[in-house]
């Protein structure tokens, strides 16, 4: 089917208290892993793409190509997101490029910058039909090109997070909970009580960034109280490069296409399933 808006994914989401997930994708096959693997389950999903992934794809219009090819061919709804943009053109590209979703990432900004620029971009997609997630609140670890150390980071105040939903009128609010981006240097500590606090003011879907590495019980806690999006990164592109590495290390491994990159797509598909079943609360 169609590309979907993200929007019509989540809010049922949040009011049935399942989780989506949300996957960075590069290519052709991690597109397939995932879609593949919500279909299985009968799961809508999110395929997303920041600037990184953008450039690496030689650019966003071959990402949103390739999204729309294999949403075409699916059974479920997927849509299509821009993870983590901090410039308003950017983002412009996005939309035109046939996005269903972008997220403005002001959340380095003081509150009231964040505020206007979120603004500006809500103005811009709303009219088109375009969904948008905004961040307040600032992650550990390196997302992209954004790096942010333990000082910088600051969890999502819900009273702000109040004020800053009403302000801007965004679709998906993005909190800052204790989760990281990349790999946990640390033990994790996920502040369910705050994210309790925000969920009781603010009705949108929340969405939890740092998938990667949180533990399952946590996820699912976070999940029954309001998060309904879940980003997972590092832990996929993970699944395929260990496997890539010891599909060669096989004694007697022959080099061909299939041999190579098939054992890869089918651990990243195996990652997005477990997922997908997990925030799913099966
Ligand atoms: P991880 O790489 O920790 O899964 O985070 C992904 C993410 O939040 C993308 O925005």
């Amino acid at each position: 089917m169609p590309l979907v808006t993200m929007k019509e994914i989540l809010v049922p989401a949040r009011q049935n208290k399942y989780g989506v997930g949300a996957f960075e994708f590069w290519s052709l096959d991690s597109a397939q892993a995932v879609v593949e693997a919500a279909a299985e389950q009968n799961m809508p999903v999110i395929l997303q793409a920041g600037k990184l992934e953008c450039d690496f794809a030689g650019g966003i219009k071959n990402l949103s190509r390739i999204a729309k090819m294999v949403a075409d061919e699916a059974s479920i709804p997927v849509a299509l997101h821009l993870d983590h943009a901090e410039e308003y053109d950017f983002i412009l590209s996005a939309i035109d490029a046939g996005f269903t979703s972008v997220m403005i990432d002001a959340s380095a900004k003081p509150y009231e910058e964040n505020v206007a620029l979120t603004q500006k971009v809500v103005a811009a997609a709303k009219p088109a039909g375009i969904t948008v997630e905004a961040e307040l609140g600032r992650l550990v670890g390196n997302e992209g090109n954004i790096s942010v150390d333990s000082r910088e980071a600051a969890q999502t105040d819900p009273a702000d997070a109040k004020r800053f939903v009403e302000e801007t009128g965004i679709d998906a609010l993005a909190v800052a909970i204790g989760t990281v981006h990349g790999f946990y240097q640390f033990e994790p500590k996920i502040n369910i009580e705050r994210l309790k606090a925000i969920a009781d003011v603010v009705s949108i879907p929340l969405v939890l960034h740092g998938g990667s590495g949180t533990p399952d019980y946590k996820v699912q806690e976070a999940i029954e109280n309001g998060i309904a999006k879940v980003n997972i990164c590092t832990e996929f592109v993970a699944a395929f490069g260990k496997q890539y590495t010891s599909t060669q290390s096989a004694e007697g491994f022959k080099y061909s296409i299939p041999s190579l990159f098939g054992p890869s797509k089918e651990a990243g598909k195996a990652l997005a399933a477990s997922k997908i079943k997990l925030f799913s609360l099966k």
